[in-house]
């Protein structure tokens, strides 16, 4: 099940358990501790001074009370000290033992905020990069979604080097002059001229879509749909439909949904996820989104960061997702 990123307070999100970043005595703080405390109400005080505090790196729950959420999992990160006193052990451990928590208590969903990355001093790139690591691990083996809840931007640092190459290739690639979306809406939809194809007609030269790259449209399976394109492409690359869905950061559910319905349209966001976990080509990525109604364009910033990730042979969906997320752009998958 997927794996995502949002900028926002952690108390006003929807799950089934929000993780507080709490102190050893368990008896509320600043930070992300106070939040949760207030929203909560005084009510989860008394129930977290029955638990007898919490070891760094371990987790309790209790209620969520007055919070959207069904339980509250108070762990306690590591006090950064230098990075050599097994902080990053830790902070693994406060992720695995949260986790292993909300699956004990049957929860779906659960969202964390960047634990130890205020008071307790831990560097948001490296504590990002831990979270990352044990929910990956996590995820290998069991099923939930999981949301990493961050206050600013800032928090997700990739690496300098990837934005400033990001950077580059958007300023050589975007077509600012051509970004009137709805003019492109009807084709990406499906509907232009869609007709004429279906009926084995070539794209004359004045049929094309003329602020779109030209389409790779592949006349022998043109009457494939998304569904059948995509699992003859899992067969083809020898990947499982298990090792597909994982990679793309795509829920078990809605990959069931895919695959049993063969006229399945599926979001922009998820068929480029589906393309990136198969790690298609340029080429291919486009008749594979061409079969749900969507093209990679130049006049979309969305568009040309994907375009980067995809020429660069680069498919890592976290990594992908968060330079999308630093440059405020949807995240695939998800
Ligand atoms: N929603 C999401 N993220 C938040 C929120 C919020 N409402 N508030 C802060 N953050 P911190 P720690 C971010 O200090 O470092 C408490 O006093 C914040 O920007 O809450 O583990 C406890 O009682 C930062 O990136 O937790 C402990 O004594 C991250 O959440 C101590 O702080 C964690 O910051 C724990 O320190």
């Amino acid at each position: 099940m997927p794996f995502r990123i949002i900028r926002n307070d952690i108390t006003k999100v929807e799950v089934d358990a929000v993780v507080n970043a709490a102190n050893n005595s368990l008896l509320g703080g600043g930070g992300v501790d106070g939040a949760i405390h207030r929203a909560a109400g005084a009510e989860l005080l008394k129930e977290c001074r029955t638990l007898g505090g919490c070891e760094t790196g371990d987790a309790k729950i209790t209620k969520g009370y007055k919070m959207p959420c069904k339980y509250i999992i108070h762990t306690v990160g590591p006090i950064w000290q230098g990075g050599k006193n097994g902080e990053k052990e830790q902070l693994y451990s406060c992720y695995e033992k949260s986790l292993q928590l909300a699956k004990d208590y049957k929860c779906e969903s659960i969202a964390f905020p960047l634990i130890s990355s205020g008071v307790y001093g831990y560097p948001k790139d490296k504590a990002l990069e831990v979270a990352v690591s044990a929910i990956t691990d996590f995820l290998e083996e069991n099923e939930m979604d999981i949301t990493m809840v961050v206050f600013d931007k800032s928090a997700v640092s990739v690496s300098e080097k990837l934005i400033a190459d990001v950077k580059k290739y958007i300023d050589d690639n975007y077509a600012e002059e051509h970004s009137d979306y709805a003019s492109r809406r009807p084709f990406e939809a499906g509907l232009f001229k869609r007709n004429e194809l279906s009926k084995g007609k070539k794209l004359s030269k004045a049929m094309e879509p003329e602020c779109c790259d030209a389409l790779p449209f592949d006349f022998d399976t043109l009457d494939e749909s998304f569904s059948q394109a995509l699992l003859r492409m899992i067969d083809e690359k020898g990947m499982t439909d298990v090792q597909v869905y994982k990679k793309a950061n795509i829920d078990r559910r809605l990959f069931s949904k895919i695959r049993s319905d063969v006229n399945y349209k599926p979001k922009k966001q998820t068929a480029v996820a589906l393309a990136i976990a198969l790690e298609l080509d340029i080429s291919e990525t486009q008749k594979l989104l061409e079969k749900a109604g969507y093209t990679l364009s130049n006049s979309l910033k969305f568009d040309v960061i994907i375009k980067y990730f995809i020429e660069n042979k680069k498919y890592n969906i976290i990594e992908i997702n968060e330079t999308l997320f630093a440059f405020d752009q949807s995240l695939i998958g998800v």
